[in-house]
């Protein structure tokens, strides 16, 4: 994702339309978090994670992009903010800084999500690709975008627009399920933005297992080269920038600890793609504590193991390459 980031891989902008405003790419690194289901922890991670990347001195913006059901102000511990992405997305506000809130914590701001309004809950096409241009706007270190449950195409087009996308998932065969899915239907949805609907069709094809002679996307890459060498180019792209990144969370055993790892190599030998894993987090009774605090549990329980696992999930993300 990372070469291709942003509205660039997205069809956002329908064609035809006039060319949308140019702002500047403030924001050096756009982050998203998602994962297939409800609950695993994905607005913990989101919360923890941006504390993190804040105490070791980055200016972060952590942003509600569940919008139809947004807590992010909750795990952070204030009261739900007055102005939210609903304003954004609804004209009511111009600028995305109008919806910037200070956290308490330093160097980190939040952007809340309305839980309330239908109209931010569904962006439009162009709202969408507005919002995105904005995020990226921001002037931040880093922006974390908290994403909703599901494979909804809102939610799979910021994920394929960040830098990196980062799939949270638990040790449980349900979720790892869950979390192949999001990660095919958001493979899906990029090739769909970047390729021919011939060539997405053949790898759609491929991944169901339903081709006899092809075992892989890279085996289609390699088929198209004879006949087409423009559209094996493209499809060559497409593979090789889409590398969304696991992190395990609730690992209650020793073996849980390597579900992300065991993952990413069962992905890598069925599909041939590459996943990447950023970290586990343990199960720990000080994050559930710290939710009824109302703190990050970074803040609330720094010492706990999930603080620990959090910690160096943070020192992973900050050691990927620019
Ligand atoms: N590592 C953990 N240890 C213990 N409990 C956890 C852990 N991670 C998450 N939880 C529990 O799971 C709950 C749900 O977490 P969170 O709200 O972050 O999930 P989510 O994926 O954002 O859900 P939604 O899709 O509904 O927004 C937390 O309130 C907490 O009680
Ligand atoms: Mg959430």
């Amino acid at each position: 994702m990372n070469e291709e980031s942003a509205a660039t891989i997205l069809p956002f902008v329908r064609p035809g339309r006039a060319p949308p405003k140019k702002l500047p790419q403030r924001a050096k690194k756009v982050i998203a978090i998602g994962g297939g289901k409800g609950g695993i922890g994905k607005s913990l991670v989101s919360a923890n994670l941006a504390q993190a990347l804040a105490q070791r001195g980055a200016r972060v913006v952590v942003v509600d992009l569940d919008l139809g059901g947004a807590n992010l102000h909750t795990c952070l511990g204030i009261a739900p903010p007055a102005v939210t992405l609903s304003d954004f997305v609804s004209h009511r506000v111009n600028s995305l800084d109008a919806a910037l809130v200070p956290t308490g914590l330093e160097r980190l701001q939040l952007i809340s999500g309305a839980s309330d309004a239908l109209d931010a809950a569904n962006p439009k096409h162009a709202a969408k690709g507005r919002l995105m241009r904005h995020l990226r706007s921001l002037d931040a270190d880093y922006v974390l975008l908290d994403l909703g449950a599901g494979t909804g195409f809102n939610t799979l087009d910021f994920f394929l627009a960040a830098d990196h996308g980062l799939v949270v998932l638990l040790p449980e065969p349900t979720s790892v399920e869950n979390a192949y899915r999001f990660i095919k239907a958001a493979f899906f949805r990029k090739l769909q933005a970047v390729v021919r609907q011939e060539t997405a069709e053949t790898v759609g094809r491929v991944l169901a297992g339903k081709d006899p002679e092809l075992r892989n996307p890279w085996d289609c890459v390699a088929r198209l080269r004879e006949r087409d060498p423009q559209a094996a180019t493209e499809l060559e792209l497409a593979l090789s920038g889409f590398h969304p990144f696991l992190v395990l969370n609730q690992a209650r055993t020793r073996a849980d600890f390597d579900v992300g790892a065991t993952v990413a190599l069962a992905w890598k030998k069925f599909f041939g793609l590459e996943l990447g894993t950023l970290g586990s987090i343990a199960y720990d009774e000080a994050v559930w504590q710290a939710v009824r605090a109302r703190k990050p549990f970074l803040v609330h329980a720094p010492e706990s193991p999930a603080a620990h696992g959090l910690w160096r999930l943070a020192e992973n993300l900050l050691s990927l390459a620019p």
